[in-house]
């Protein structure tokens, strides 16, 4: 049967045919891989090598994630198809979250290019790497949308906005699978976690959700279609509950919508235990009746827990489960294996060791990274720097050395060693003896005598690079933070510094928005570098000396104050809304007591080297018709020293709608590069078909009437036009 498997297209209603209970519920079992990063998932048993090759020869597995030996995997695969009765080959999957060998931005950090074409090329580029080890399918990407800055897993995803989410997790795809999931090269992609995950209370991982239906609808689903339409064929279930039902077992939205609405034609993977954890969410009695609530509702595919293999067949013979239901999501696995040419390549990147990355990787990790750099704040325009003629201390606890560069969800050693700050600053140097390095604080603690060094440093130098923020540690899975500040040992450490009056550069490295405080929030320079991966040192240098403009623009929110988090632009009017920007505060509106109602930096907003000025938005007649477009213009000089790479951004408002509607949306942006005294017109076209919202019947609707409209450099800036979506009636 082996050999047959391996030579021709599998026929999978004769394999279907073939196969015992027990083999079928392997086919929905996967495993981490005994060699598996261990930092990556809470360990559970202790890693026994030849029981899950035992396992695998008794047709008990489906696929193994994580590995981190090419060894391992190809012996695994050899069990599968040379010893198991079925010869089913294994499905390898990895958490490539961004990169595996070369080291891509947090996908967080390339949302802030707001060039989706860009993360489809870094997904690419991260497919090809992980084929070319045996990996075909990644947990990936992760499209949860994240308005809570202190929840950790904010870094994986796209932001706070539902457009620009939806645009990053179809490019995402699109480069995971490429134009052709056989092709030997493509990977299969996993949109994460079904559903809602982000809404986590209090930002706190793993935590209760309680949102409605219409908040499901219009905020955290969309991503998720985005990427089906873009062709994922599998989706991983969320830990969480929605309002009593984990997301695991949560029928009405695996199959309600995803098989009935949506027509989903692909597998639901659970999340890591997450079905059996429906025991200590107090939904299942047992593991036993956990696996059957998971399966009855629609997760076809249990990752790790090995509940399914050890209860499905007897939950089928018993009759609790349909054997016609097992038979369903068997095929889908199946017909998933042979869509990639499984079963006529099973050995296909296991063979031998792939050699090092392609070359341009490199080259695409340092764009990437640059233009994900967000420029906040550039006073009197000290950046720039000349790269010869002044001293630069750089300091902080990121200043130097290989840690903290990459990022969480880094699980595959054997890169090439990631660039320092240091080590970019210094190559492009004219005279790198002009750099000098002290690190003045660890991450979260003091080091004795540190701020004394750094100060020394500083009043040594022209110029102070401050490199602080949070560490890789603080941001990720189980990393949700109380408050989203500056930990006290670094913010000491830049005040010490600040107090030298010397001019600083703050280079903030981060998986979140920050509240800003003090002598960093008032430093005349302030750039925003996440965690940009194999290539940050050089990627800074390129920015920071000016061989590259910044050109990104924030897809979270920064707030004046950790207080205010969850804290997103398109949130809703109130009925006693806060004072606009230059409007006196009442007393009874919405806001905080001493606290701005505004964010510090606002999402879209980021800076370049010149300067542009946005005209009025010129709507036409401001009338669209109901089956009619619009066209909506705006003149944007720049009448800064520099080329700028500028990010039109077209916001609208439903004034007055049957469910109250944000403040603002984003529809669309553009990026548009304009030459220093440039004039340049940044057009936009809108349709009904944009104007859209879930109605109170939970269905999509459109109704006609007034509209405000921004074509801005933020969600916070620009003036508005306004036009009028008439009724089908005056066509
Ligand atoms: C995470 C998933 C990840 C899985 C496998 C879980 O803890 O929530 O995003 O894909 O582990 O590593």
């Amino acid at each position: 049967m082996a050999s047959q498997l391996a030579a021709a297209a599998v026929d999978i209603d004769a394999l279907l045919a073939s196969m015992t209970l027990e083999e079928k519920a392997g086919q929905l079992s996967l495993y981490a891989s005994v060699d598996a990063n261990p930092s990556a998932n809470p360990a559970h048993l202790p890693p026994d090598v030849s029981r899950q090759l035992d396992d695998i020869r008794a047709g008990r597995v489906t696929g193994l994630f994580n590995g981190t030996s090419l060894a391992a995997k190809r012996r695994a695969q050899e069990a599968a198809v040379n010893e198991s009765r079925l010869g089913i080959p294994l499905l390898f999957a990895a958490d490539v979250i961004h990169g595996l060998r070369t080291v891509f931005p947090v996908p967080l950090a390339e949302a802030a290019s707001w060039e989706p074409a860009l993360a489809e090329r870094t997904a690419r580029a991260a497919a090809v790497e992980a084929a070319r080890e045996g990996v075909r399918w990644t947990f990936a990407p992760m499209v949860d949308i994240a308005r809570d800055a202190r929840w950790g897993r904010g870094v994986e995803g796209a932001g706070e906005d539902v457009l620009l989410a939806s645009r990053f997790a179809a490019a995402r795809v699109r480069g995971f699978q490429g134009s052709d999931l056989a092709a030997a090269d493509a990977v299969l992609a996993t949109p994460k976690h079904f559903v809602a995950y982000g809404a986590a209370e209090g930002g706190l991982d793993y935590n209760t959700v309680d949102v409605s239906d219409l908040t499901v609808r219009e905020t955290y689903l969309p991503p998720f279609k985005a990427a089906f339409d873009a062709g994922a064929l599998a989706v991983m279930t969320a830990f969480n509950e929605i309002a009593g039902t984990p997301m695991t077992a949560h029928a009405r939205w695996l199959q309600d919508l995803l098989r009935g609405e949506w027509r989903f034609p692909g597998v639901v993977i659970s999340d890591y235990h997450s079905d059996a954890e429906l025991v200590a969410h107090g939904f299942a009695v047992d593991e036993r009746q956990a696996a059957k609530l998971a399966f009855l509702a629609g997760t076809d595919i249990s990752m790790e827990s090995g509940l399914y293999a050890r209860y499905l067949p007897s939950l089928v013979a018993s009759g609790e489960v349909p054997p016609a239901r097992l038979d369903e999501a068997v095929r889908r696995v199946l017909a998933l294996k042979a869509k990639i040419g499984l079963f006529e390549a099973p050995m296909r990147g296991l063979e031998s060791p792939p050699g090092p990355p392609p070359v341009e990787h490199m080259a695409l990790a340092r764009e990437a990274a640059r233009r994900s750099i967000v420029l906040l704040k550039n006073e009197r325009g000290l950046l720039p720097l000349p790269k010869s003629g002044r001293r630069l201390a750089l300091i902080g606890p990121f200043a130097g050395g290989p840690a903290d560069l990459h990022g969480p969800w880094t699980l595959f050693p054997g890169g090439t060693p990631p660039v320092s700050l240091e080590a970019g600053l210094r190559g492009a140097l004219i005279d790198p003896d002009l750099l000098t390095v002290t690190r003045g604080a660890d991450a979260e603690a003091a080091i004795p005598g540190g701020i004394d060094a750094a100060v020394r440093a500083a009043r040594e130098a022209d110029v102070v690079l401050l490199a602080i923020g949070e560490s890789e540690a603080m941001s990720g899975e189980a990393r949700s933070r109380a408050e989203i500040i500056l930990p006290p040992a670094q913010q000491a450490l830049a005040e010490a510094v600040a107090a030298t009056g010397k001019p600083m550069v703050v280079l903030l490295r981060n998986g979140r928005a920050l509240a800003l405080a003090g002598a960093v929030q008032d430093a005349p320079a302030l750039l925003v570098t996440w965690f940009l991966g194999s290539q940050t040192g050089h990627a800074v240098a390129d920015v920071l000396f000016g061989d590259a403009a910044p050109s990104g623009r924030l897809p979270v929110s920064f707030p004046q104050s950790p207080g205010q988090v969850p804290l997103y632009y398109a949130h809703k009017p109130t009925g006693r809304p806060a004072p606009r920007e230059g409007e006196a505060p009442g007393f009874y509106n919405t806001r905080y007591l001493g606290t701005r109602h505004a964010a510090l930096y606002p999402f879209g907003h980021g800076l370049g080297y010149g300067h542009v000025r946005y005209g009025p938005v010129d709507v036409g007649e401001g009338r669209l018709p109901w089956n009619g477009k619009l066209r909506i213009r705006a003149l944007l000089t720049n009448d800064g020293p520099r080329e700028q790479d500028e990010v039109a951004q077209l916001y609208v408002r439903d004034r007055s709608a049957s469910v109250t509607r944000p403040v603002r949306e984003l529809k669309d942006f553009r990026r548009i590069r304009i030459a220093a005294g440039a004039t340049v017109e940044a057009e936009f076209e809108l349709s009904r078909g944009d104007l859209g919202f879930i109605g109170s019947d939970l269905q999509p609707t459109v109704e006609p009437g007034r509209f405000d409209v921004w074509i801005a450099p933020s969600a916070e800036r620009g003036s508005a036009s306004s036009f009028e979506l008439l009724p089908p009636a005056q066509r």
